[in-house]
């Protein structure tokens, strides 16, 4: 045996050691504690392109200024996070800063992320080391003009608006609803799409202590709904198991999930234990409605709902209705539900901002699947069947009908919405 062999043997050797001791050195049930926390913070939506690896980024996402890519979180040590130790993953999962110190933008949920404890973060960074397949694929550099892409505006943004507290849990609540505030705050990132923006793109609330947290925002094209008491554009009329209901399977007896949140009952909120689901629905059950409160709870009446229908017949939307949508979701608009969802007070009908239901009328609803189980209906897409007008005397007889509070929709809001997903589906 030459130098050189013996060498190579024991470099060999170092390595397999090095190998055995950190594949030994990991629990695995911390590699599936992670992997359930990755779940519930849905980072695979995000992180994956559409066909693309799990985790290895490339998804873009829009914003006002142009789109930004997401990245390679895979433990891929040239191109992905391979390198990054606990605190460096830390730093990036509740400052926003990455490894080399340049700040992500807001996209990523960081301001929420900021809320998930140390156990959590440790967890989560087992799993992405051990339980998650490095992936080699170089990030895209983001499409956002000079000078707007220096990221250092960044660091006063998060001097301003991040707050560093991780949740603390408050005595004077039971468990199961502190649960349900750090999942829905923290991980959960619920508020990054249902808690209204300010200029800055910042939430204007990250915990219920402030009136607009979940209050309802429009992002991408679709208005995630009111999540706090409001009674009829809220969750005011669901009751605990209503909400669990449907994050667990995407429908229940009121509505179903269409749009972005088909998304996140797909791969994070299915998936979800019931303990933590309960949780949830104990959580926002107990947040106050703030935006229509003064108007009177919405009620079902079958006949005054078809007397008016019939009145309605004159008009163009109703006639629309008829013909291409009464099959599924019937005159009575109260569908099949949880197959096909009901209409009629819907809050996500009855929300006065109309981007979803335009949307969904355009585009059509990814497949819902949950329990591995695909949904046995879908929202079909009407965009190559529907010009704008007929799409907005649809929505306008919608928002009036079933006793719903009249607000009528034009053609341009449509056509904002049309141009806005050229590409869908
Ligand atoms: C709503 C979309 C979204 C979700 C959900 C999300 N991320 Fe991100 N993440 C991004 C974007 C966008 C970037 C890149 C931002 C940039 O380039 O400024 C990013 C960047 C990162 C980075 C920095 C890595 C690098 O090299 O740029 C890490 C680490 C990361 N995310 C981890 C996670 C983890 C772990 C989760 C789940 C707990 C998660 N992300 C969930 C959008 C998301
Ligand atoms: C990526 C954006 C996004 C995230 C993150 C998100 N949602 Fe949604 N959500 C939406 C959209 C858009 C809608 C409206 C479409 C619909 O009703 O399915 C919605 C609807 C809902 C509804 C139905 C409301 C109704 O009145 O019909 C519930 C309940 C809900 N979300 C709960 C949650 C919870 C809890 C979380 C966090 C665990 C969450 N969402 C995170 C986008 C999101
Ligand atoms: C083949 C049956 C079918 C037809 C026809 C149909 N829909 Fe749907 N629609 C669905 C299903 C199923 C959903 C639930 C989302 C999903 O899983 O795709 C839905 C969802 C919706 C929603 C969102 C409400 C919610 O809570 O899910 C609206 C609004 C809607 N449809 C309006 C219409 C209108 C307007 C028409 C006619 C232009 C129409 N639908 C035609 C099956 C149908």
């Amino acid at each position: 045996m030459n130098l050189a062999s013996g060498l190579m043997k024991l470099g060999l050797a170092a390595v397999i050691f090095t190998y055995s001791s950190s594949v030994f050195a990991v629990n695995p049930a911390e590699v599936k504690k992670g992997e359930y926390l990755a779940r519930v913070g849905d980072c695979i939506s995000c992180h994956t392109a559409p066909h693309g690896k799990p985790y290895a980024g490339g998804l873009p996402m829009l914003t006002p200024v142009g789109a930004i890519y997401t990245t390679n979180i895979t433990p891929d040590a040239e191109t992905g996070i391979g390198r990054y130790t606990e605190s460096d993953f830390a730093h990036a999962l509740r400052r926003g800063v990455a490894k080399d110190g340049h700040h992500l933008y807001p996209a990523m949920p960081y301001p929420s992320y900021a809320k998930v404890s140390d156990a959590d973060i440790h967890s989560l960074y087992v799993y992405f080391m051990h339980g998650v397949k490095p992936v080699r694929q170089s990030n895209k550099a983001s499409e956002i003009p000079w000078p707007l892409n220096y990221r250092f505006p960044l660091a006063v943004w998060n001097r301003i608006f991040l707050d560093k507290q991780t949740y603390q849990a408050d005595a004077s609540k039971e468990a199961s609803w502190n649960r349900g505030a750090y999942l829905v705050q923290g991980l959960g990132h619920c508020g990054a799409c249902h808690t209204p923006r300010g200029l800055a793109f910042q939430e204007k609330g990250l915990t219920h202590a402030s009136d607009h947290f979940l209050s309802g925002e429009t992002l991408e094209g679709w208005s995630a709904t009111n999540l706090r008491g409001d009674h009829n554009t809220g969750l005011g009329r669901w009751s605990e198991a209503d909400i669990l209901v449907y994050l667990k399977s995407g429908a229940n007896q009121h509505s179903s999930a269409f749009g972005t949140m088909t998304t996140v009952i797909n791969n994070s909120t299915e998936g979800m234990t019931t303990e933590d689901l309960s949780g949830i629905a104990t959580y926002l059950k107990t947040i106050k409605g703030t935006n229509d409160q003064h108007q009177k709870p919405y009620q079902y009446d079958p006949n005054a709902t078809l007397a008016q229908f019939k009145t309605l017949t004159n008009y163009p939307g109703a006639r629309l209705y008829q013909q291409y949508c009464v099959a599924c979701h019937g005159q009575d608009g109260k569908g099949v539900a949880p197959y096909l969802s009901p209409l009629a007070g819907n809050p996500a009908v009855m929300d006065p901002d109309p981007s979803s239901l335009i949307n969904v009328i355009l585009n059509g609803s990814p497949q819902l699947k949950a329990q591995g189980v695909a949904a046995p209906f879908n929202m079909p897409k009407f965009r190559h069947m529907l010009n704008d007008t007929e799409v907005a005397q649809l929505v306008s007889f919608m928002q009036t009908a079933w006793n719903h509070p009249l607000e009528a929709t034009s053609a341009q809001d449509v056509a904002k919405i049309r141009k806005l997903s050229p590409s869908a589906h």
